[in-house]
């Protein structure tokens, strides 16, 4: 009887524990967990080797085709890029072309910030909009699986203009109309970098 009373009186203390967490959460932003990843989030370029698991790259891939589009258009597909002997053989070719700034970078793994995978994203013409929402689904659900994330668009030139790194795109196979249009470097972190400063000015309140 005195066991049974017990574990009522535990039962309801872990009840009691989570519903005071919750309406203590609710209001504070600060302690929300999506205003926690947002803050927290910050640009990663140096990564561990480990690469990421095939089951959370596959969440990122998921929150990011859940983003909002215009008229629900989805005009985006991505490539999540697993194969590491495809980002080798396209880095060697960025390393041969690029020598000098390789050389000069002594933390200099790869052409996409060092990140073991990378996500490739192509939209349909005029299509910034929504695969930027997609974009910002993708690393806030890195960021809370523990990974880091850079949004890359300096590959984008030299990936879509450089003949000798053509196979890459080719077996990135995105359909007639689409193009690349920025790389997601995704691992996890071997930094922790400071924020980035940003303008409060830019937001005003129109009572
Ligand atoms: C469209 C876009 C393109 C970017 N291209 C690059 C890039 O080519 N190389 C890079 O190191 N960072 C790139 N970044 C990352 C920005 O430099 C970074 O987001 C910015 O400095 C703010 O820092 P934070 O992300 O840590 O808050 C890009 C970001 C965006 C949104």
């Amino acid at each position: 009887m005195k066991k049974l009373f017990l574990c009522g009186l535990a039962f309801a203390a872990v009840l009691l524990c989570n519903c005071a967490g919750e309406i203590q959460n609710a209001p504070q932003s600060n302690e929300n967990q999506v205003v926690k990843a947002i803050m927290a989030r910050r640009s990663i370029r140096k990564y561990k080797d480990t690469p990421v698991e095939h089951e959370k790259l596959e969440t990122i891939a998921k929150c990011g085709i859940n983003a909002p589009s215009g008229m629900n258009k989805q005009p985006w597909e991505i490539r999540v890029v697993e194969n590491q002997e495809l980002i080798n053989q396209v880095n060697d070719v960025y390393k041969k072309l690029n020598a000098e700034a390789v050389a000069k970078d002594p933390s200099f793994k790869n052409m996409f910030r060092n990140a073991p995978n990378i996500i490739c994203v192509a939209g349909e013409q005029n299509s910034g909009l929504d695969l930027g929402l997609l974009g910002e689904n993708m690393m806030l659900a890195a960021q809370s699986l523990g990974l880091g994330t850079c949004c890359l668009g300096g590959p984008v030139h030299f990936l879509t203009n450089t003949e000798e790194a053509r196979f890459f795109i080719e077996k990135l196979g995105f359909s007639e109309g689409y193009s690349l249009m920025y790389i997601l470097a995704v691992g996890y972190p071997d930094e922790s970098p400071d924020a980035k400063p940003r303008d409060e000015a830019k937001v005003k309140f129109i009572n």
